[in-house]
């Protein structure tokens, strides 16, 4: 309200038109009741008024964030909606100070960097849908301080006009007026994060560090000058490292900073993907498989997309469902299948290529291909067909998890190879190296029996800081440190006969 009645005194001046926006999120009894109050108070100020309330509950909408960040994403709609419907040029948001000092501790508590830690700008784009491309567009970068001006283009933009702003100044100017406060009930449950933030952090802060509200603020700021100097210099490598297919040259940023290349690999996938949420682990698998240099490998990044590096090139490639004729979509799912990485058409096309691979070394020197049972069967199966040099196979049995998804750390032969392996080519054909052990054990095993050499082939490999250095040769794809079911691999027993590899759902083992 603070912020409606400043805007109101300074519109003449700025020769604009306003509307109050009230968004009801359906979340509370008594939001009904406040937009009722909204709205006299904007009769007071002789403004027009409008209450948009959600069709459908924010956590419905966006079921795999909490309800706070489901709520922020549809106000923000719903606000840009409207601003779009009427022409307007900008959003107004009332975040002062205070709530951009919540904002940077909040995104430093959550690990985030330079980025993060710039809190929120005074003028940006619409956050949603478009986060992500703005994270690389120079025109939403700060415009200098003071002054008045709006990002380019038809888009509305997103201005924050209090957000240097004490809350206290902002309180004595509501006072002043004679502004009541709405507070909404939900802002004083701890639970929230921010709340719990607001109501304790901060003023135990503040006790202890007088002025650490303006001070995260004032960081806020340098990181923010830091972070756009930054933006920029990805936005300039991006613009000669992206072939017209969208890939990104790994030559072109192989020489930069690893904070850099950190920055190209999110900027490029952002625009490939579109993905503003991909996880600073996933961003790091990419970084190192651009590093490693080694073509072929790719690396699962989340909702469907993997990132393999061929020729020199990253390329973004999202799985799609053989059963709607190439059509992307979602798989039918089994029951405990939290969400599925790798769809059956990204591991036959991976498959052939690790198999091309190892007919180029083997050519007539006959490998013998060693399954580790039962996990690697699916695998073997398909990537023995895919080769077309002359191959035996074999299998070997080893203790796994039984019906648990940690490792015991207790390995043990099962069932041993049919033959010798003396003076022959191995190949060991694994589903998954998790810890290593069993990889480990396996090698160890194999290679006191003296074979001319012994390779590694692992469809799977998780990113685990702790895991085991056991050289594997070729791997499939590298995926975040979760459990998963299916081409094989089972939980309990189960699920080996999925046709792709997927996530299980933890409340699967919730009471392992
Ligand atoms: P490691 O000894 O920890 O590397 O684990 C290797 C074996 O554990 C694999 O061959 C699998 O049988 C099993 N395993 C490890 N992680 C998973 C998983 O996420 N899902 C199913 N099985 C797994």
């Amino acid at each position: 309200m603070a912020l409606a009645a400043g805007l109101r005194r300074v519109r003449d001046v700025l020769g604009v038109e306003l509307l109050l926006v009230h968004v009801d999120h359906l979340l509370r009894a008594e939001s009904g009741e406040e937009a009722a109050r909204a709205a006299m108070l904007a009769q007071r100020l002789s403004l027009p008024f409008t209450s948009r309330a959600l069709k459908l509950s924010p956590s419905e909408i966006h079921p795999h964030v909490g309800v706070e960040e489901a709520a922020r994403r549809e106000r923000y709609g719903v606000l840009f909606e409207a601003a779009s419907e009427i022409g307007a040029r900008a959003v107004a948001t009332g975040h002062h100070e205070a709530d951009q000092a919540e904002t940077v501790l909040l995104h430093l508590l959550r690990g985030s960097g330079v980025h993060g830690a710039a809190g929120m700008r005074e003028w940006g784009g619409a956050p949603y849908p478009s986060a992500a491309s703005r994270d690389i567009s120079p025109k939403m970068g700060r415009p200098p301080a003071c002054e008045v001006s709006t990002p380019r283009g038809r888009e509305p933009a997103l201005w924050r006009p209090l957000l240097r702003e004490p809350r206290s100044a902002i309180g004595a100017y509501a006072d002043c007026l004679g502004l009541p406060w709405i507070e909404d009930a939900s802002n004083t449950d701890v639970s929230f994060r921010r709340n719990a933030i607001r109501h304790e952090v901060m003023p135990l802060l503040e006790a202890r560090f007088p002025g650490a509200t303006a001070a995260l603020a004032r960081y806020a700021d340098l990181a923010a000058a830091d972070d756009d100097a930054l933006q920029r210099m990805t936005g300039e490598a991006l613009e000669g490292g992206v072939d017209p297919g969208g890939r990104l040259r790994v030559a072109a940023f192989a020489e930069q900073p690893l904070g850099m290349r950190r920055r190209i690999v999110r900027g490029w996938l952002a625009r490939a993907v579109g993905a503003e949420e991909i996880s600073a682990s996933r961003i790091d698998a990419v970084t190192a498989l651009a590093q490693a240099g080694r073509g072929g490998s790719c690396v699962e990044i989340g909702r469907g997309w993997t990132v393999c590096l061929r020729r020199g090139m990253l390329s973004a490639e999202r799985w799609r469902d053989d059963r709607q004729g190439g059509a992307m979509g979602d798989e039918p799912r089994a029951d405990g299948v939290a969400r599925i990485l790798i769809d059956a058409g990204q591991i036959r096309e991976r498959t052939a290529e690790m198999a091309k691979v190892l007919d180029a070394e083997y050519g007539y020197d006959v490998p013998l291909l060693v399954g580790v049972l039962n996990g690697a069967v699916t695998f073997m199966t398909d990537l023995m067909r895919a080769m077309t040099i002359p191959l035996e196979i074999d299998f070997m049995a080893v203790s796994s998890y039984g019906a648990a998804t940690q490792s015991s750390g207790v390995v043990r032969i099962l069932k041993d190879l049919d033959r010798e392996i003396e003076g022959r080519r191995v190949v060991v054909v694994e589903d998954i190296v998790d810890s290593g052990l069993t990889l480990q054990y396996l090698l160890d095993v194999l290679g006191r029996r003296n074979p001319r050499d012994l390779r590694v082939v692992a469809l799977l490999k998780k990113d685990k800081p702790d895991a085991l250095e056991v050289a594997v040769d070729e791997i499939g794809f590298t995926i975040p440190d979760e459990f998963v079911i299916g081409y094989g691999l089972d939980y309990a027993g189960k699920y080996r006969n999925l046709p792709y590899v997927a996530v299980l759902d933890p409340r699967m083992y919730a009471g392992e």
